[in-house]
């Protein structure tokens, strides 16, 4: 079964053709991060009218280059929630007119559920059930998935999502937008004890997150140091924040696995690209005995591939949309209704 699969949800073109769930047959994508990073962080309109001028040209290119001619496409899979609305219509708008005109079924995708996805095409072997931490720039969540559309979430952030906090923090730093990537690179030569910064619990919620707090003492302490006139430690400053959010994120993940019994931990979306994080699960699962799945670089952040793999899975579960389909801003990974 071949599947377009099409993503506009923030900041990301992208589409692609992905055969039987787990074969990426092609995968475009068109990042607009250079005309957001003018203004630190994501414009939604700029966003949508960038989604629109690029769309039709990924699709038809995401066919084309594999040899495939539109008849042989067989269902067209969308990211249809959550995410910047505008941004979403684009890619359903565009996916409803696709399947309509190509006389194939419709696949609305949650967003998150194809970042877990995004394992299965790197892994093989991967099956559900397992334990997942799907950490993207608006989504912080830990999910028990119990099967390929079978999930609830465990624990969540109550406030930012982390990529939001790593986000900020560069900007604090003056690292260019998104800062995920430039933060990281900054810390490398960082002391990680340099500043002590709050590690947030959530009363009676032992796996919930908070980065709130955490990214006002980012703020508070570059302040500090410019209202002192002294030299700000930026890079003790960036270790020190990847670490209380790795320090945030792995406890309680390796936690939600050990208490509901899982020896498969996950991890999902484009902070799991996090050199510190990556390495701390590692050290973790090592210790605990538990097999770890993190996507390669390349498959972390925003792309269709995802989106065609975890379609494929709803398409087998039955979920279809008719021309009635909907983009939704919000939307809980296990209350999904299209
Ligand atoms: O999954 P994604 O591409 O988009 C959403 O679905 O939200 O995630 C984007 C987020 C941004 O906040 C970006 O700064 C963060 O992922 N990110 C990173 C790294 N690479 C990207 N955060 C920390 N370390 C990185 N290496």
């Amino acid at each position: 079964m071949n599947i377009l699969a099409i993503e506009s949800s923030c900041d990301e073109t992208a589409a692609a053709v992905v055969r039987d769930g787990r074969t990426v047959l092609s995968n475009e994508i068109f990042s607009q991060a250079d005309m957001h990073a003018l203004y630190g962080g994501v414009v939604p309109e700029i966003a949508s009218r960038s989604h629109i001028t690029v769309i039709s040209r990924l699709a038809d290119e995401a066919v084309r280059k594999v040899g495939l001619l539109k008849s042989d496409l067989d269902a067209v899979a969308v990211t249809a929630a959550p995410g910047l609305i505008g941004a979403l219509l684009v890619g359903v708008n565009f996916a409803k007119g696709a399947a309509l005109a190509l006389g194939v079924p419709l696949i609305p995708v949650h967003h998150v559920r194809g970042h877990i996805a995004a394992n299965y095409l790197a892994f093989p072997e991967l099956e559900p059930p397992f334990l997942c931490l799907a950490i993207s720039g608006g989504n912080t969540a830990i999910v028990d998935v119990r099967g390929y559309t079978d999930m609830s979430i465990v624990g969540a952030t109550v406030d930012d999502a982390a990529g939001e906090c790593f986000d900020k923090a560069a900007r604090v730093l003056g690292l260019p937008y998104p800062g995920g990537l430039p933060l990281q690179r900054l810390a490398e030569g960082g002391d990680d004890t340099a500043f002590k910064l709050p590690h947030a619990h959530v009363e009676g919620h032992p796996y919930d997150m908070s980065f709130s707090g955490l990214k006002t003492a980012v703020v508070n302490a570059a302040h500090t140091a410019a209202q002192k006139g002294g030299d700000l430690n930026r890079a003790g400053l960036a270790a020190s924040f990847q670490r209380a959010v790795s320090e945030t994120l792995v406890p309680r993940t390796m936690d939600a696995a050990r208490d509901l019994g899982y020896d498969t931990v996950v991890v999902a979306g484009g902070v799991a690209a996090n050199a510190r994080i990556r390495a701390d699960f590692e050290a973790a699962c090592r210790r605990e005995g538990r097999r770890l799945f993190v996507p390669p670089l390349r498959l972390c952040g925003d792309n269709a591939a995802m989106i065609g793999c975890q379609g494929y899975y709803e398409y087998l579960a039955g979920v279809t949309a008719g021309q009635e389909l909907n983009a939704y801003a919000t939307m809980d990974i296990d209350k999904v209704r299209f």
